[in-house]
């Protein structure tokens, strides 16, 4: 197998100096990284130190004339298997997306015929920012990928939101599949480039709900929303346009997903019937079975007794997808997460809620699945089940979208 072949261009910012512990990452794994660094990004961290972490001698402008006798920019732009851009500023996207090539960097992403994985990092405001978001829009219709921006605290003072560069971990997850790492990953990336969910409409729901028994309380779970995220982005990268319908998650909006944010179980199914019609539904929530069939305005107090809190069973979203008419999604995917004989439940829920599919997959506290970056899953269909060997969520969401495009595809052509 040939080493797999990075090129990263490094954008300006504080966040530059991630992209040290980045390179060193990438190359503990194998992979071969070559760097650019933008004017911008000279002021954050020098060409030496990134070159010393290469080991590769580091592109700048300031080499440029050389450069181009010697090995030139789309030359660079190719010899790579996937561009990484970290950390990527406003200025960058806006260049990007307006196809702008007045510098090395912005010339090498003209020019190059690879994937693209894009890290945003700026401040809150500027990624907020309509222009950002736009240009955020276009390159992802463009089958550019991103990761992050993650939300949390600025450089700058007093200043927190969407806009840290996502964790080096994080980027090389999302670097991973992106690799033609074997022959399944290069079929990954050639049909990921085909777009091939283009005019569909995908819903998604993820998350826990919150079902109040009080102003103050509530009854919730572990479910981080990793996976459901996940599935979002996959469809969109795909060519989709996504709905996600999310309960209370720590993680920031998907950037050019429609994020619809509820707490309880009946404003999500409120938001999911709002957004059909879809062509695939994938219920990935893990929605409270059970409400508080009583919520009190004010707090309960501690009186010595035993509160009881009477629970009565909340909708079945899913289920109720499944049997609508005219609005029923051709393709309905249900999540069945179970601490023992995942399959056998997987089966019996496939049948018992009507779905086209199930993804099974064991959140036994051993697992590690719920809250954590990998899973391993069972897919559930009528013609038999497929066992997948364990993945990262990012994996998983690929595979099962692309299951779904080629499902949709056969079966549109069918009826053709
Ligand atoms: O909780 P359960 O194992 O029954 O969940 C199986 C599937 O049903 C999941 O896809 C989940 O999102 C969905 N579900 C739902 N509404 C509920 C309970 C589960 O949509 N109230």
């Amino acid at each position: 197998m040939n080493q797999k072949r990075i090129l990263l261009i490094i954008g300006g910012g504080i966040a530059a100096y991630k992209c040290l512990d980045l390179v060193r990452r990438l190359r503990e794994q194998g992979v071969a990284v070559r760097a650019v660094m933008t004017r911008a990004a000279a002021e954050f961290i020098t060409p030496l130190s990134v070159g010393t972490l290469t080991n590769d001698r580091v592109f700048t402008d300031l080499f440029d004339l050389n450069d181009e006798r010697e090995i030139g920019h789309i030359r660079l732009s190719r010899e790579a298997d996937l561009v990484i851009v970290a950390p990527a500023t406003a200025d960058l996207l806006a260049k990007m997306a307006g196809g702008h090539a007045d510098d090395l960097a912005s010339t090498i992403l003209m020019a190059t015929d690879k994937p693209v994985l894009v890290a945003p990092a700026m401040n809150p405001r500027m990624w907020l920012h309509p222009a950002t978001q736009r240009n955020v829009k276009q390159l992802q219709a463009d089958g550019v990928h991103f990761v992050g921006p993650n939300v949390g605290e600025m450089a700058e003072r007093d200043e927190a939101g969407p806009g840290r560069l996502a964790e080096v971990p994080e980027i090389i997850a999302a670097a991973k599949p992106l690799l033609p790492s074997d022959n399944i990953a290069q079929t990954v990336t050639h049909l990921r480039a085909e777009r091939p969910l283009t005019g569909r409409h995908v819903l998604v729901t993820s998350g826990p709900t919150h079902e109040p028994i009080d102003p103050v309380r509530y009854i919730a779970n572990r479910s981080s929303g990793k996976q459901g995220h996940a599935i979002a982005k996959a469809a969109l990268a795909l060519g989709a346009r996504v709905t996600l319908v999310t309960g209370p998650v720590a993680l920031p909006d998907p950037p050019g997903v429609d994020t619809v944010r509820v707490e309880t179980a009946r404003q999500m199914l409120g938001a999911v019937r709002h957004s059909l019609p879809a062509d695939i539904a994938v219920f990935a929530a893990a929605v409270a079975d059970w409400r508080s069939a009583t919520t009190p305005g004010e707090k309960i107090k501690k009186t010595g007794d035993r509160p009881a809190i009477d629970l009565v069973e909340n909708p079945d979203i899913l289920a109720t997808v499944t049997s609508l008419e005219a609005e029923r999604p051709p393709l309905v995917i249900g999540f069945a997460a179970e601490t023992r004989d995942v399959i056998g439940y997987a089966k019996k829920k496939l049948k018992a809620k009507r779905a086209d599919w199930i993804a099974a997959n064991d959140v036994s506290l051993e697992t590690d699945v719920l809250g954590g970056d990998s899973n391993t899953v069972h897919l559930v269909t009528p013609g038999g089940t497929e066992s997948w060997p364990q993945m990262t969520k990012d994996e998983v969401a690929q595979r099962l979208m692309l299951r779904a495009a080629e499902h949709l595809r056969r079966t549109t052509a069918a009826a053709e």
